[in-house]
């Protein structure tokens, strides 16, 4: 294991979605699919990390982890808790929040959606609705009147593709409405939504004199590596990365709408980025082999990868070969929106976080302009259907009592931040 440096301009912080910290809303789509026993082991989020009332207390402790940048969401459902009435209250909490982030020097990255929606809003339909491209566009402007002079930084959407794929194509995440139509159709309004959201936030702070936004997608992106290598598989493999992953950031970053979405670039052609948000966390192998009768194959986890508490294989490299594809193509800064692994133990996320962080002062060698590194999550959190029991913090939360403590990796971490790298000297602390 070698020392390394990534530039002092480089900012390392955690990454958290709202209704996965902070507890106590019930008119979204997510407490009501708790209710529906959905969750995988029983739990809620009703309570989740209680973030809500202790927002001074985790920033205090992202200070004390020399956390520089935070990205947080914003739950829609608190701030337009019915449809056109938004809410003084909401909207000044997270003022208040974003505020004491601000005064503790770290620079906060909002975003808008992360896989929940108000009840008003989901049971019209929610992303599969056209309609919710100028409701978006409505609470975008909302919010960034509200908060953009103290937000330059901005994510429109969550992982559109995870978002519409768990919800219509697998079935396990609400509304569990399977339909390939569905999908496509949900893919064509969360790019209109991002296209309109993303000169929304530009228009509403040029407006107020600002000319530093910076406004992005937080996209999922994975691998699909065929596994003997033939052409049936590189086909299902080039089939999966278009499907999963190339029609939303094309349609997202460019405008333009590929097949089987249509065509052409119904909302202008344009540059609709000023960075690639990159969340990584896996591959996935494709197996055309055998009995399958799909012309796609069956996605597989590499059968001697270590892997972690999910079964999620661990494989650093893929995030220097996504970035790297993506810089070739767009040429744009790169923030890694989301890294990090499920490990109650907290056996490996010390050496997962020094894997990614070394591919990341690669990439950086090689002319890829990296600018920052979320580690998903600051503190364990309810992880959607498998409930509270994926264990994904660099702090560990004890749901008898909600006391954070802080995991050996969570301060391994904190010196990361803190010296801009890794010495010599943490390698033997940490990693001997
Ligand atoms: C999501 C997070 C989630 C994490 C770990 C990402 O897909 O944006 O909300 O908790 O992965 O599964």
């Amino acid at each position: 294991m070698e020392p390394f440096a990534l530039p002092e301009s480089f900012l390392l912080g955690t990454a958290t979605a709202s209704l996965q910290i902070e507890g106590g809303d019930r008119n979204n789509s997510w407490y009501r699919w708790v209710q529906t026993g959905h969750v995988k082991d029983g739990t809620s989020c009703i309570v989740a990390d209680d973030h809500w009332n202790r927002v001074t207390e985790d920033i205090a402790l992202m200070k004390q982890l020399h956390q520089q940048t935070y990205r947080m969401s914003l739950e829609w459902s608190r701030i337009e808790p019915a449809r056109g009435q938004f809410d003084k209250d909401a909207i000044g909490h997270y003022r208040l929040e974003i505020q004491q982030l601000v005064n503790a020097g770290i620079r906060p990255l909002v975003t808008l959606h992360h896989f929940s929606n108000p009840l008003w809003l989901e049971d019209a339909g929610a992303w599969v609705n056209p309609d919710i491209v100028d409701l978006f566009e409505r609470y975008t402007a909302y919010v960034v009147e509200n908060l953009g002079d103290l937000v330059s930084d901005w994510c429109t959407i969550n992982e559109p593709n995870v978002y519409l794929a768990a919800g219509y194509v697998m079935g396990g995440w609400p509304p569990s409405n399977i339909s390939i139509t569905k999908y496509f159709r949900g893919a064509r309004n969360m790019i209109a939504a991002h296209i309109k959201s993303y000169r929304k936030i530009h228009q509403v702070r040029a407006s107020n004199g600002y000319n530093d936004t910076m406004v992005g997608v937080a996209n999922h992106l994975r691998l699909f590596d065929p596994k003997h290598g033939n052409g049936r598989e590189r086909w299902a493999a080039g089939m999966y990365e278009r499907l999963f992953q190339e029609l939303f950031v094309t349609g997202m970053c460019e405008g333009r709408l590929l097949s089987p979405l249509g065509g052409g670039y119904p909302l202008g052609e344009g540059r609709y980025f000023d960075f690639l948000g990159v969340n990584y966390y896996t591959r996935d192998i494709v197996d055309c082999s055998g009995k399958s009768t799909s012309p796609l194959g069956r996605l597989e986890v590499r059968e001697d990868s270590q892997k972690n508490d999910l079964g999620w294989e661990l494989y650093p490299e893929g995030l220097y070969r996504v970035c790297k594809k993506y810089w070739d193509r767009y040429h744009t800064p790169i923030f890694i929106t989301e890294n990090g692994t499920a490990d109650a133990k907290d056996a490996f996320r010390t050496r997962y976080i020094y894997d990614h962080l070394l591919q990341v002062s690669q990439l950086i060698g090689d002319g890829v302009d990296v600018q920052r590194y979320y580690h998903w999550s600051l503190m364990d959190n309810f992880e959607w259907i498998e409930g509270l029991s994926a264990k994904f913090g660099i702090v560990a939360v004890d749901y008898a009592t909600l006391e954070r403590t802080v995991r050996t990796s969570g301060w391994f971490y904190a010196d990361v931040a803190k010296h801009h790298g890794v010495t010599e000297k943490m390698i033997q602390q940490y990693l001997a």
